[in-house]
C-alpha cells in the first residue's frame, strides 16, 4: 500500500511487554516521534552518559536537545535490552567514518544499529549480525535540489529525476537521496563517499544499491527498502544484501495511541 506521496506505508507494532531482539535475517525499525511527554524524556535523559549530557547540553534548541536525547536514550535502551546489558554501561566509539558503533568488539559484531533524525521523527535500525543504515527525510526540508541533484547524482539519477511527472519530482528526488545515504550509511563510510559512487536499482522487490569503491576492489552492494515512515516523511534502510531478503519488523512505542 501507499501513502499520500507515493511511498510505501508499513504497519508499525506497538512495542510488546518482551522486548523483540532482531533474528538473523532481519531487520527491524523503531520509530520515535517528537516531542515526547516531560516523563518519557526524563527516562531518556537518565541512561544517558556524561559525555552524552554534555552533548545534549550544547544544543541550542529545545527541540535539537530532545531529539538527542530521545535517539540516543532510545538507542541504549533497546540495544541494552538486545544484548542483556545494562543501557548506561554500553560504551560507544566512532569508527573512522564517523559511525557510532559499539566498543565492545563481541557485542558489536551481535547487532549492528543506526541512526537518523528529520523533523519531529527519530528512526533506528538494528540487524543481527549485519551492518545497517538508515535515512530520513522532512519531505518539506528546505535544500537546493536542482543544485545537489547537478553536482552529487549520477547520469542515471538525474535522467529518473527529470523524466518523473513534475508533481512527483520532488519525492523522487526525495527517495533517491534517501536511499543513497542509507547505502552509505550501512558501509560506515562517511561524507567522503560521493553521492553518485551509489548506483540504485529500485525495481519492486529487488531494490538494491551498488556502492562504487575507488580503490579498484569490488564494489558493495546492499538491499534497500524505501518506506513512507510518517506523512510527510520519506525514509530508507540499508542493509548488507544476503541471498534472501531481509525480513523487516516495524516498531512505534506509541502505535495504536489516540
Ligand atoms: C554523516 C551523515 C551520515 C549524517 O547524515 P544526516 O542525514 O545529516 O543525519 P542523520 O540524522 O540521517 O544521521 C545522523 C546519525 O547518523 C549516525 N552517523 C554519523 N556518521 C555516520 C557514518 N559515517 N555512517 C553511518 N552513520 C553515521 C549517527 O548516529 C548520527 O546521529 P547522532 O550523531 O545523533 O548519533 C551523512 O551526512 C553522510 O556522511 N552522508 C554521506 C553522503 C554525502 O555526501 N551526503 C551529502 C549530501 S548532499
Amino acid at each position: 500500500m501507499e501513502n499520500r506521496q507515493g511511498l510505501p506505508t508499513v504497519v508499525w507494532s506497538p512495542e510488546p511487554a518482551e522486548l523483540p531482539a532482531p533474528r538473523q535475517g532481519e531487520v527491524h525499525v523503531w520509530k520515535l516521534v517528537l516531542p515526547v511527554s516531560p516523563k518519557a524524556l526524563a527516562g531518556c535523559e537518565a541512561l544517558l552518559s556524561e559525555d552524552e549530557l554534555l552533548r545534549m547540553g550544547k544544543f541550542v534548541f529545545e527541540i535539537d536537545r530532545q531529539r538527542f536525547a530521545v535517539g540516543r536514550g532510545s538507542l541504549r535502551r533497546l540495544l541494552g535490552g538486545f544484548l542483556g546489558v545494562a543501557p548506561r554501561q554500553l560504551v560507544f566509539k566512532l569508527d573512522p567514518g564517523g559511525r557510532p558503533v559499539l566498543a565492545d568488539g563481541r557485542l558489536a559484531r551481535k547487532i549492528g544499529f543506526n541512526v537518523s533524525h528529520s523533523g519531529a521523527l527519530v528512526l533506528l535500525a538494528f540487524a543481527a549480525q549485519a551492518d545497517v543504515g538508515i535515512d530520513v527525510e522532512k519531505l518539506d526540508r528546505e535544500v537546493d535540489a536542482d543544485l545537489i541533484v547537478r553536482q552529487a547524482f549520477s547520469p542515471e539519477d538525474q535522467d529518473a529525476i527529470a523524466q518523473a511527472p513534475e508533481a512527483e519530482r520532488r519525492l523522487e528526488f526525495m527517495t533517491r537521496w534517501t536511499c543513497k545515504e542509507a547505502a552509505i550509511k550501512s558501509t560506515g563510510a562517511g561524507l567522503g563517499v560521493p553521492l553518485d559512487s551509489v548506483r540504485l536499482d529500485l525495481a519492486k522487490d529487488r531494490e538494491t544499491a551498488l556502492i562504487g569503491s575507488r580503490d579498484g576492489s569490488a564494489p558493495s552492494v546492499v538491499a534497500i527498502m524505501r518506506f513512507g515512515p510518517m506523512e510527510g516523511y520519506a525514509a530508507a534502510v540499508a542493509t548488507e544484501a544476503g541471498l534472501d531478503r531481509p525480513r523487516l519488523r516495524f516498531w512505534d512505542p506509541r502505535a495504536g495511541e489516540p
